[in-house]
């Protein structure tokens, strides 16, 4: 297994081994790897000859400075636990400078109105950091398919939307999400979470499949309300916002169709660590 820092490096190396006919697919993180990750990077490997990583807290992603330092950087355990996947995995794991030539400031995009639903209202400038660095990534990586967790259902379909409009040649993989057993969704995130956090959070799954039942008879706007007054009854999430969405537009619901697919979304505060969840309901 390979690990670089520099762009040029891997990406002279990556072009020898396309001119050689391989294909590469590429897994984007922010490192502090967990099993959800692995499955990405298992499924890259079962449809290409190689998988790149990279691991990059990306700066201009994070509206909260605080949020940004305490990110969880692990990079020498996360190489390890690749290492025990595959010998066909190459690591990205760049500076700052080497992405951004020493402007780390995020370009503006327009996602046809998806950058403004949920995330988006709640993180200013999330998804312009988000279209910088994945667009800078693909220009490096150059890979066949990129795979995305469907956990970040809004982040997938922006780069669904980044690659249709700049025409970017590479094929967006969305994948399950990948649960713990208590069905708490895993994020790198989950590793600060103090144990009564770590307790309690699986509530926001069990939320979700309860309020997909409800889903059934009831309108998006009572079930909506019916999941605001059960976490505002909970001592220690705190809801941010819960959303059924239709899945083209991310717009909220505001009479069910039966023609059109929904998905709801949850953001909640376990203490001061921000968890996100979604599930879709028909
Ligand atoms: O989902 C993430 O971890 C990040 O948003 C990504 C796609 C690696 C871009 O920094």
């Amino acid at each position: 297994m390979k690990v670089f820092s520099g762009r040029i490096k891997i990406k002279n190396y990556i072009n020898s081994k396309k001119d050689s006919g391989f294909t590469f697919g590429f897994v984007p993180t922010m490192g502090a790897l967990h099993k959800g990750h692995l499955s990405l990077v298992e499924k890259g490997l079962s449809n290409n000859d190689y998988v790149v990583v990279s691991v990059f807290v990306n700066p201009t992603q994070f509206d909260n400075a605080e949020d940004l330092k305490k990110y969880p950087r692990t990079l020498d355990r996360d190489v390890a636990l690749l290492k025990t996947v595959s010998d066909a995995i190459l690591v990205y794991a760049p500076s700052v400078d080497d992405i951004y030539d020493g402007n780390a400031k995020a370009k503006h995009f327009d996602f046809d109105g998806l950058e403004f639903e949920m995330e988006g209202q709640f993180r200013k400038g999330h998804f312009d950091g988000v279209g910088t660095i994945v667009k800078r990534l693909f220009e490096i990586v150059t890979p066949n398919d990129a795979y995305f967790g469907e956990k970040d259902f809004q982040q997938l379909a922006i780069v669904k939307k980044l690659v249709q409009k700049h025409e970017i040649p590479v094929n967006v993989i969305g994948c399950k999400i990948h649960r713990e057993a208590n069905g708490l969704a895993m994020s790198s995130r989950n590793e600060r979470l103090k144990p009564e956090y770590k307790k309690a959070a699986p509530f926001i799954y069990e939320t979700l499949k309860a309020a997909k039942m409800k889903f059934g008879t009831k309108s998006a706007k009572e079930v909506t309300e019916w999941v605001e007054r059960q976490f505002a009854k909970h001592d220690l999430l705190k809801l941010e916002y819960f959303t059924i969405a239709d899945v083209e537009t991310l717009k909220p619901v505001k009479r069910k169709s039966k023609t059109k697919t929904y998905r709801a979304f949850v953001a909640a505060y376990a203490d001061d660590i921000r968890l996100i969840d979604n599930l879709a309901l028909n």
